[in-house]
């Protein structure tokens, strides 16, 4: 293996880590998987291997054990690290803050760790666009101020933004770039992959395809009192896909030495606000079904609009959402009948 052509992913069975497994080893990278299947499921590997053809190294470990994590340092050469393993869910991290605040920092500083003890110079980072809060100013530049985080899940993406960028600053041989995510969505055209949630789901797009499905009753609507167009909240939905292929090219920069300077930052969104009865309805006309819904009281903690300002992203990475909503919308369904046999 050719070590600036290697990525280890960690969280690679998830599901934005599956698809940009896809994405890497298609463009001609050998991926090493690592997961510890706490919120995943055996058959996203199985989907990457189908996929692409190709045999996937994979590892059972848990990236919050340093020992267990630096057998897979000693045995893979490597130089990037895309860090996905994280637990993503806003409310139980209300409820739970050190489950979160343990298993979201420990595993990223073993980590950030390893990579310093082993020379291995540059990682990627899973951020999120919940750091920017209710902003100042729409769309979001990768400059605009972050606010005070909402929840233990939104501080876990601060802190370790900020850990990465002294981690960087202090250390030769450390390059970092954090990738702010807004609303994934989607799957990945072969419905061989896509997003598992598990138990009720707490996004808007599972929510709507289960719904379909049959498994919920009803979606509800979180208020349609926000000062927004139609009164409901304005979010920047990207497709997974293209998610993955942002990954790509913030890979590509890193192991051709073009970033500027050792630690950067991108927003990967479309651009587009989506209200989420137009998310509804665009739903219902790619898909040829109507979707049962109630408006309902609004859900503590929501923004009311936050979409990306995209041009660093488009510019420096040459990186562009290309799926459309309805594309997208129709992929979700795909690969939730694949998943529910219909
Ligand atoms: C949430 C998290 C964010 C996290 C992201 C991915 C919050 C405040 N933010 O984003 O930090 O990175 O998930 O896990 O929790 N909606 C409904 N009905 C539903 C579900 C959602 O109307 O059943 C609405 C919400 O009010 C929101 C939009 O759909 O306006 C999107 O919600 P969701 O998919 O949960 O994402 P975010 O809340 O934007």
């Amino acid at each position: 293996m050719d070590r600036k052509k290697t990525v280890l992913i960690s969280g690679g069975a998830g599901y934005i880590g599956s698809h940009t497994s896809v994405e890497l080893i298609e463009a001609g990278y050998d991926v090493v998987i690592v997961d510890n299947f706490s919120n995943s499921e055996k058959g996203a590997v199985e989907g990457v291997v189908k996929i692409t053809g190709r045999e996937v190294p994979f590892e059972l470990v848990d990236t919050c054990d340093k020992d267990a994590l630096r057998r897979i340092f000693e045995k893979y050469e490597f130089d990037s690290v895309i860090h996905f393993a994280a637990y993503k869910a806003v409310g139980e991290s209300m409820e739970d803050p050190l489950k979160y605040y343990s298993n979201n920092l420990v595993s990223f500083l073993n980590i950030v760790a390893l990579m310093k003890e082993f020379k291995r110079p540059n990682i990627l980072f899973s951020s999120s666009a919940t750091v920017y809060g209710e902003a100042d100013e729409l769309p979001v530049t990768e400059e605009t101020p972050r606010q005070p985080a909402t929840s233990p899940y939104g501080n876990t993406k601060q802190m370790a933004e900020d850990i990465l960028r002294d981690c960087c600053r202090s250390y030769v041989d450390i390059y970092g770039i954090a990738l702010r995510y807004f609303n994934p969505i989607g799957a990945h055209p072969s419905a061989m992959i896509g997003e598992l949630p598990r138990g009720i789901p707490n996004n808007l797009v599972p929510f709507v395809t289960q719904t379909a499905a049959g498994i919920r009753e009803c979606l509800s609507v979180f208020g349609n009192d926000y000062d927004t167009p139609d009164g409901t909240c304005l979010r920047d939905y990207i497709d997974v896909v293209d998610l993955a292929k942002a990954h790509l090219a913030a890979v590509n920069r890193m192991v051709s030495d073009k970033m500027d300077g050792k630690y950067e930052i991108f927003n990967v969104g479309t651009g587009n606000p989506v209200s989420v009865l137009e998310l509804l309805t665009t739903f219902e006309d790619v898909n040829n079904l109507k979707l049962p819904y109630k408006i309902v009281d609004r859900r503590p903690g929501d923004v009311t609009a936050v979409w990306a300002d995209t041009a660093k992203a488009n510019e420096v990475l040459g990186w562009k959402a290309e799926r459309t909503l309805g594309e997208t919308l129709k992929s979700a369904w795909e690969w939730e009948k694949r998943v529910r046999g219909l």
